[in-house]
């Protein structure tokens, strides 16, 4: 199985949907780079889906994907505009995508949903997903309790679609790594946060270059929605309303506001500054195009090093 062949992309790397950060324009780039630039449909609405879907297209002519969040209050209408515009490929984000799946791949659009467990890769098989994206709790964002190194075989022993790799990759050495657990891709999000061409404030992306691991913090814990992001006034607020029992989905909205606090006006104090634990890897803000290449040239680099072990 062939990640590349599969997508028809150039590179086996999948931008992760970032909700009010992956817009048309940055997924077109990512695809015009050689990977599969995903748009992130977060809370968007109908028409603003469909606006980002019809720039991506006037873009690029290779293929991409729609991320859809099925906590949208309009997910029914966005399922449907996917199919009506002929989106290559859909990734899913928090829940169970089945009822959309089979609609979907109808219209020739290959259905990747993005699961934190092997039980639920085993669902989506089960329904007929062409693959899916496992995601350790390394991913910066919304994330479940396994970690790669964990998830990635685990899911690899229980189901025979293709699976991709996501969350603490930023390397190709972390590619190989995800290859040799039984991932025949990957997927990456906060190392294209820095990217030239990401559409997120300066402040944004100043923050990601100063912070390390250790900057780096889950919020929603207590309230079953956890999401790791970047320790500021926000994430201290956030503990503090979950601990006095604040709604989860009023805290949700209040996470959703202060992501579009944070890409918008790189508001330090209010924003919510989503970023995964390769944060300490990040040195400098690179065009899109630069980070592939070297992400690729490293992949390879490291798997000449095994082959040349195997051979002495
Ligand atoms: C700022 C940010 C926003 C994200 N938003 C979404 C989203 O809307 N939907 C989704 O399925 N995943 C979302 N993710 C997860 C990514 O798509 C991807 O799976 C994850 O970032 C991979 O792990 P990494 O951050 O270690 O590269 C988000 C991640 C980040 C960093």
């Amino acid at each position: 199985m062939n990640l590349e062949k599969i997508l028809g992309i150039k590179y086996p790397i999948i931008q992760g949907g970032m909700a009010h950060i992956a817009d048309g324009k940055f997924a077109a780039k990512v695809s015009e780079a050689g990977a599969l630039g995903v748009i992130g449909s977060g809370n968007m609405t109908g028409a603003q889906l469909r606006q980002e879907i019809n720039i991506c297209k006037s873009l690029t002519k290779k293929p991409f994907g729609v991320n859809l969040m099925l906590l949208n209050y309009y997910v029914d209408e966005l399922a449907e505009i996917i199919v009506e515009e002929r989106v290559p490929v859909v990734t899913t984000g928090a829940g169970n995508p089945s009822k959309y799946i089979e609609k979907w791949q109808v219209a020739g659009i290959k259905v990747f949903p993005v699961v934190p467990n092997p039980t639920l890769a085993v669902k989506m098989e089960r329904s007929g997903a062409d693959g899916v994206i496992v995601e350790g709790c390394e991913a910066g964002g919304h994330i479940g309790e396994m970690t790669s190194m964990t998830i990635i075989p685990q899911t690899a022993d229980r189901v025979n679609i293709p699976i991709i790799a996501a969350g603490g990759i930023a390397s190709g050495k972390q590619i190989l790594a995800a290859k040799i657990l039984g991932a025949i891709g990957v997927q990456i999000g906060t190392l294209f946060l820095s990217s030239v061409e990401c559409p997120i404030h300066q402040e944004y992306k100043n923050l990601l270059l100063k912070s390390k691991y250790n900057n780096v913090t889950v919020i929603g814990r207590i309230n079953g929605l956890p999401l790791r992001l970047i320790k500021n006034n926000m994430a201290v607020n956030y503990l503090r309303l979950e601990k006095q029992g604040l709604d989860k989905m009023e805290l949700e909205k209040y996470t959703l506001g202060a992501l579009k606090a944070a890409v918008e006006s790189g508001d330090l104090e209010k924003g919510s500054f989503m970023a995964g634990l390769t944060l300490s890897q990040i040195e400098e803000i690179r065009p899109v195009e630069e980070i592939l290449e070297n992400l690729m040239e490293e992949y390879q680099e490291e798997l000449g090093k095994i082959y040349n072990e195997i051979k002495y």
